[in-house]
């Protein structure tokens, strides 16, 4: 909430300055108008992205991660009957943590565990495994179930985070998400600016 003032700060100090502005003006950011020409193909790159088996298999509604495509054999649950941790945290259960197995770095055996600091789930409200396109698109929307985020943090959060960068470098045989970083982010930007539109279904 703090951040969402700080961010309307400038916008409101440029219709308190402005002569002509209302009250009523004052009180309301401007409106978004919704280009959805412009913004359903941006979202379809942003929906490859996060439905890609690299993002999609830590973000699930269920207790087990999943493992899919080719260098997998297809898609399946986890082997090793790894859960998401009894106590919920998304780290694995006492005894076997995702940290056991999963460290800052890729393995460089075929095979080996991938890695990134602080492996582990995403929390169930943020799960978009096997989720269509417009599902996916109303849960990152949605602050009660993106960790109470704005679009612009979801956006800083696909640039700068270190599990969400191991979707373009996940190691020896498996297929990055397309893309890179820096392009999802900035197709979440335009996304933004044609007023975010998601699709039908
Ligand atoms: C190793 C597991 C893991 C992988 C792989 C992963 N994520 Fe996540 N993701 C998480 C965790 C854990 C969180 C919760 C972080 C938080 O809220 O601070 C999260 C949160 C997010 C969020 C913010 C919340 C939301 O639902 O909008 C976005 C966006 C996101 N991930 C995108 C991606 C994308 C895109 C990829 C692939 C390029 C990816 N993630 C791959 C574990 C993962
Ligand atoms: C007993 C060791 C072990 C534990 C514990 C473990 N993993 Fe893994 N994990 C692996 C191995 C090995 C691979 C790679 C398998 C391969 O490449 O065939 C892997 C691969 C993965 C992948 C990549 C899937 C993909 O589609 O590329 C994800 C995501 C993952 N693990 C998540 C987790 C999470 C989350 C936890 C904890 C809740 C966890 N793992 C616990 C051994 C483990």
């Amino acid at each position: 909430m703090k951040k969402f003032l700080i961010m309307l700060t400038p916008a409101a100090i440029m219709f308190w300055a402005s002569p002509f502005a209302t009250a009523q003006e004052a009180r309301q950011p401007a409106p978004v108008t919704v280009d959805a020409a412009k913004g359903l193909p941006e979202w379809d790159k942003i929906y490859a992205v996060f439905s890609h088996p690299r993002c999609a298999g830590c973000h699930v509604a269920d207790d087990r991660p999943r493992w899919s495509d080719a260098h997998y054999g297809g898609t399946r649950v986890h082997a090793f009957n790894v859960q998401r941790g009894s106590d919920g945290s998304g780290f694995g259960n006492p005894g076997l943590r995702c940290m056991t197995c999963h460290f800052s770095s890729n393995s460089n055996e075929l095979h080996g565990p991938p890695g990134a600091e602080n492996w582990h789930l995403a929390p169930v409200e943020m799960a978009w495994f096997e989720e269509s396109s417009a599902e996916i698109c109303a849960q990152i929307k949605d602050p009660a179930r993106n960790g109470g985020r704005s679009l612009q943090d979801v956006a800083l959060h696909v640039r700068d985070d270190k599990l969400v960068a191991w979707g373009w470098a996940p190691g020896a045989n498996r297929e990055p998400a397309p893309g890179s970083a820096e392009e999802t982010y900035v197709t979440i930007e335009s996304w933004m600016a044609a007023g975010a539109p998601c699709p039908a279904k």
